[in-house]
């Protein structure tokens, strides 16, 4: 298999990108109309690990708000006009592929929100991610009652994270 690369989703990515969430998070599942609007609104932040011609892992994410999380499974419909964090929604990479790349997608995104002028990564880490998450700089963060409660539908060790990017 040739070194796998992160290059930008296109709409025909859709299937590969559906299948590899339903075989990596087959307990938070999304329907692909929910997934394609994310790279329809914001398609800087959705990327697939390419390894040749076969599709190794998926990365999606947008302009959010902090402290709020979009409900899984459901439409954004608009991206907010007041973002102040890239939101990363998902990274999911089948095991063979797995290896420096979650660190590769986290950089590609620091430099999109730099370019966007955002300070701030966030995310929901599911499935023990956390400390993995940490070694990428970012830290957990006391939820509000609002978010405490939409946490909950991620599942029970969910945790909502925040990287402030430096100056
Ligand atoms: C999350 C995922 C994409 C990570 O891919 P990856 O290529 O293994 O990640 P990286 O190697 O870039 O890991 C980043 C850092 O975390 C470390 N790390 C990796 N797995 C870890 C683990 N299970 N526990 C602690 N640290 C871990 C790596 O060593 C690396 O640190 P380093 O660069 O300082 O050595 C992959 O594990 C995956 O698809 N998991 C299932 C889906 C999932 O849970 N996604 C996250 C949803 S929040």
């Amino acid at each position: 298999m040739s070194k796998p690369r992160w290059r930008r989703a296109h709409a025909s990515d859709l299937e590969a990108i559906s299948a590899i969430a339903a075989r990596i998070h087959p307990d938070l599942p999304e329907s692909p109309s929910v997934l394609a609007e994310k790279m329809r609104l914001y398609p800087d932040g959705c990327r697939v690990l390419a390894a040749g011609n076969a599709i190794a892992g998926y990365g999606l994410a947008h302009p959010w708000m902090q402290q709020r999380i979009p409900p899984l499974d459901h439409f954004l419909d608009r991206l907010p006009d007041a973002a102040d964090c890239i939101y990363l929604h998902d990274v999911a990479v089948l095991p063979e592929a797995r290896g420096g790349v979650a660190r590769s997608y986290v950089a590609e995104i620091e430099r999109l929100a730099r370019s966007s002028s955002l300070a701030t990564l966030a995310l929901v880490s599911v499935h023990g991610t956390r400390v993995l998450w940490e070694r990428l700089g970012f830290q957990p963060v006391t939820p509000d009652a609002a978010l405490s409660a939409k946490l909950a539908s991620y599942g029970a060790n969910a945790t909502y994270m925040l990287r402030r990017l430096a100056p």
